[in-house]
């Protein structure tokens, strides 16, 4: 077994001062619907409902075009040839990388047919943006055939927004519902998969704002589908913080995994640490109760095994506050951070 030199207990000594702030605090929240989720960990999508890449390409060819450049999109044909690929499942005792759900639910999208789950894409757009079956007409419905997009009002418009994130749509009105599904791959929270299988501990340089605006980006809406342009200033601060505040949660819950100190746990100590001293450098520069009160809870779970529970506790009250964050926040009275957020030239 690799063992790092790092212990865990060290390594929450190197995180920073912990304040022995009472245990996370465990308040109930508003907006249960779509959090519940990210509470239950790493639930993704229901294969039941998925629709297809296809069914979006008539209404959004552009942002079709723009995915198939994507290593997400050249996944499907690439994996299963790798060598590497066929060593991990090996030494996890599997037969094939395609049909088995450890690998699947990470690299492809399954859609259910006649009861059985089959790939049938890469990492697609109902990956990141939720099963389309109950939303897909609901979403671009601005209020029946002769009302046009500049015909609907603005309660329509929220009225419509918040009922897709009911249905399932990981709108990215919302940016944390997005967030929230690149985290739940980019950092794995199985442990026999990098432990036995030797496969890489998530993904430790991920940032959202580099890594959604560089090659993965698809924003066309906002032109009217001239250009594919980085979101504005204002969005791209409130997604870094979005981002931290995402990855945080999904860190502290692959710690709360970690049943023995290999790679696995050290490494999602390690990036919960990380992404604490990033939230806690955002919480000096600006004054929001969200940020504020996801940094609480940070500091209310020590990075340490065995620690499940309190882990748990503040991995959900984090990304209550990330949710509300996402839906609240102002980007123009963010301007603070700057700073903090990557060039244009480090986008992926
Ligand atoms: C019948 C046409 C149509 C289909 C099919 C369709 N969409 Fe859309 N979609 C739209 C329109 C129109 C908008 C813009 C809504 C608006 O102006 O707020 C939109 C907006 C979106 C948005 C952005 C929402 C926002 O507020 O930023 C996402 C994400 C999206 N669609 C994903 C999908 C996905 C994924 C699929 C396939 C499962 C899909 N759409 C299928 C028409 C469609
Ligand atoms: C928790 C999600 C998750 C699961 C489960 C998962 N992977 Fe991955 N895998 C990733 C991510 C994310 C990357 C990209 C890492 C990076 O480079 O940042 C990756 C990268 C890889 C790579 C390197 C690809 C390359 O282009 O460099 C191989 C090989 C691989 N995975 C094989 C597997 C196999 C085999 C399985 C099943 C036994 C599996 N993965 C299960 C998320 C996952
Ligand atoms: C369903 C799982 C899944 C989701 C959701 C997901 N990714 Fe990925 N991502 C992967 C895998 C797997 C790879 C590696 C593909 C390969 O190289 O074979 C990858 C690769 C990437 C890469 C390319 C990295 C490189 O080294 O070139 C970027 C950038 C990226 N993802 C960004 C994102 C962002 C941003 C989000 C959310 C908006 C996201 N991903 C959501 C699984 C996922
Ligand atoms: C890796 C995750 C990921 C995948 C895959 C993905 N999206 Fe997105 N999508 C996002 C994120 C993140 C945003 C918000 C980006 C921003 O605000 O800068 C977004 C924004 C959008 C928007 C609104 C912006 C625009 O393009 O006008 C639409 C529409 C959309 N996606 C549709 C799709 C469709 C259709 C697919 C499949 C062809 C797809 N997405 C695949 C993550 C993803």
């Amino acid at each position: 077994m690799n063992c790092s030199p790092f212990s865990i207990a060290t390594l929450l000594l190197l995180a920073f001062a912990q304040e022995a702030s009472a245990a996370a605090p465990s308040s109930a929240s508003s907006s249960a619907e779509p959090l519940s989720a990210a509470a239950a960990g790493f639930v993704q999508y229901d294969p039941a409902k998925v629709m297809g890449p296809d069914s979006c390409t008539k209404c959004h060819e552009n942002e079709m075009l723009a995915w198939r450049e994507t290593p997400h999109f050249a996944t499907f044909e690439t994996l299963h040839r790798m060598p590497e690929a066929k060593a991990i499942a090996d030494r996890l005792g599997l037969r094939s990388v395609k049909r088995n759900d450890e690998c699947t639910k990470c690299h492809f999208t399954m859609q259910e047919e006649n009861g059985r789950d089959r790939v049938i894409a890469g990492v697609s757009c109902e990956s990141c943006h939720g099963a389309g079956r109950d939303w897909i007409e609901m979403h671009a419905d601005y209020g029946g055939p002769t009302i046009t997009k500049a015909l609907e009002s603005p309660e329509h418009r929220a009225a419509r927004i918040e009922q897709s994130i009911a249905a399932g749509m990981n709108n990215p009105a919302n940016l944390y519902l997005v967030a929230r599904q690149c985290l739940a791959c980019h950092t794995s929270p199985n442990e026999r998969l990098v432990n036995v299988g030797g496969h890489a501990a998530g993904t430790p340089e991920f940032e959202l704002v580099a890594w959604s605006q560089g090659k993965v980006r698809h924003n066309f809406l906002h032109t009217g589908g001239t250009a594919n342009t980085p979101s504005s200033p204002e969005r791209l601060r409130v997604m870094y913080i979005v981002g931290v505040l995402a990855d945080l949660e999904a860190s502290l819950r692959a710690t709360a995994a970690a049943s023995e100190q290999a790679n696995f746990g050290v490494a999602a100590a390690q990036r919960a640490a990380r992404q604490k001293r990033r939230l806690y450098e955002i919480s000096q520069l600006v004054e929001n109760p969200h940020v504020a009160a996801a940094m609480e809870a940070a500091l209310g779970a020590r990075l340490k095994l065995n620690n499940r529970e309190a882990l748990l506790a503040a991995a959900n009250e984090i990304g209550r506050q990330a949710y509300e964050f996402a839906a609240t926040a102002d980007g123009a009275k963010l301007a603070a951070i700057d700073p903090l957020l990557p060039t244009p030239a480090q986008y992926k």
